[in-house]
């Protein structure tokens, strides 16, 4: 039975019926937080006894923790919550609309999603913290369009990785901020004629609060950029674990073998995270496309909003668990970084450098060094300078600021 059976003779034709239907069961105890929202305000308002509110609370409680309870003969999961909560569950949806409702529940799960993903986040920013500790004096090249350019530490490398992940919080923390507004009282969209008290957090405008989708490509955005630092974390390691470079060995637990090929110990992991990153900015794309020529208020359209949220929240703690493991595991073979970085052409920034501190104009001392680099005569300086921080010299430094920053949540 539908929520608005009242309105037509017989049933809907079954493949409609199919199409209808909302794939948002994850949203069940999100909904039930909301709804117990609501029957509080019902009986604020006194529309609601409070047995009533006591029975509906009671039954929120366990509909939340039984997902088997929705049926396939539910539209979706509000009407599903208001069939299981029986005779009372007829009164329920005085003063809301399925709109705020949907809106508020997919806000608390949006608020969830995105405390899970800083969480997850952290988790790695740790592990990357850790290895970068290890690694603080290991010297190997580092790189500007693939080609070696200057001595860097592997430490002060994996500290950019830390960067980005630091940024990657921050963006969590704002889509959170968008969803933490409440379209409770909106209704359909103009609002009710009954004298509910307003939900902390009331969103201003209320045709505006149940159209409102921005929270939802905020954390599916914050998503994207995280997916593409994570991808290019995992196409460094592949780089890093070819036999060509070789500055790493790939670990047997995050790492497969070849079905053909006997020898082989694959990435795919970091592969993986590489492809995931193309599908996270296609659902970002995708919400983008299917809200762009909305007319507000509601519109069916949005329902298709939950699922790319979903799958995006499923693959960014599947991602972030598995770099935990492989980051965690990789052994770093210091010999060849170290054979990598001695090449004497990274220090011709330096050779610059050091004509500059003599007076030269660094235009000239580039040409210099450059005209020497040609004709084989480049000799790298006897003792090159320490360089400023965030350079090598200022690792340890960064390690520690780093590890304060992150001291509350690690
Ligand atoms: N399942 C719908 C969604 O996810 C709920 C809202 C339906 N509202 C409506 N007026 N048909 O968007």
């Amino acid at each position: 039975m539908t929520l608005w059976a009242g309105r037509v003779e017989g049933a809907l034709d079954p493949a409609v019926w199919e199409f209808l239907r909302a794939d948002d069961a994850e949203l069940l105890p999100y909904d039930c937080e909301a709804t117990a929202e609501h029957a509080g305000r019902l009986h604020a308002a006194g529309l609601l006894t409070g047995d009533e509110l006591a029975e509906v609370e009671t039954r929120l409680a366990e509909i939340a923790q039984d997902p088997a309870s929705y049926l396939d003969s539910d539209e979706d999961v509000h009407s599903a919550i208001e069939r299981l909560l029986g005779e009372v569950g007829r009164k329920i949806h005085a003063g809301r609309s399925r709109n705020d409702q949907v809106a508020a529940a997919f806000r608390l799960y949006a608020l969830d999603a995105c405390a899970e993903a800083r969480e997850e986040i952290d988790a790695l920013a740790l592990v990357v913290l850790s290895f970068a500790e290890t690694e603080a004096d290991t010297v190997m090249p580092g790189y500007t369009h693939m080609q070696r350019g200057q001595p860097v530490t592997l430490g002060h490398h994996l500290l950019a990785w830390v960067e980005m992940l630091d940024r990657d919080r921050t963006r969590f923390a704002y889509a959170a901020e968008a969803a933490a507004e409440s379209p409770l009282g909106a209704g359909a969209l103009a609002g009710s004629t009954l004298p509910l008290p307003p939900p902390s957090g009331q969103m201003r405008n209320s045709i505006d609060a149940v159209a409102d989708r921005d929270f939802a490509l905020d954390y599916l955005y914050a998503a994207a950029v995280l997916f593409t630092h994570l991808s290019r974390i995992g196409e460094e390691i592949v780089i890093w674990a070819t036999s060509e470079f070789g500055f790493v060995k790939l670990p047997e637990t995050a790492a497969t073998g070849s079905s053909m090929m006997p020898q082989k110990l694959n990435p795919d992991v970091a592969e993986l995270v590489r492809g995931k990153a193309g599908t996270a900015i296609g659902r970002l794309t995708g919400l983008l496309a299917t809200v762009k020529g909305l007319p507000l208020a509601y519109d069916r359209d949005l329902q298709e909003d939950k699922v790319p949220v979903f799958a995006s929240r499923r693959d960014m703690r599947g991602a972030l668990q598995a770099l935990v493991a492989l980051v965690s595991g990789l052994d770093v073979n210091r010999e060849r970084l170290a054979t990598a970085a001695s090449d004497p052409l990274l220090l011709a920034t330096d050779a610059a450098e050091a004509l500059v501190v003599d007076g030269v104009p660094f235009r000239d001392a580039h040409e210099r060094v450059a005209e020497a680099v040609r004709d084989g005569s480049f000799a790298p300086p006897a003792a090159p300078a320490p360089r400023a921080a965030p350079g090598p010299g200022g690792v340890r430094e960064a390690l520690a600021e780093a590890r304060q920053r992150f001291g509350d949540n690690l």
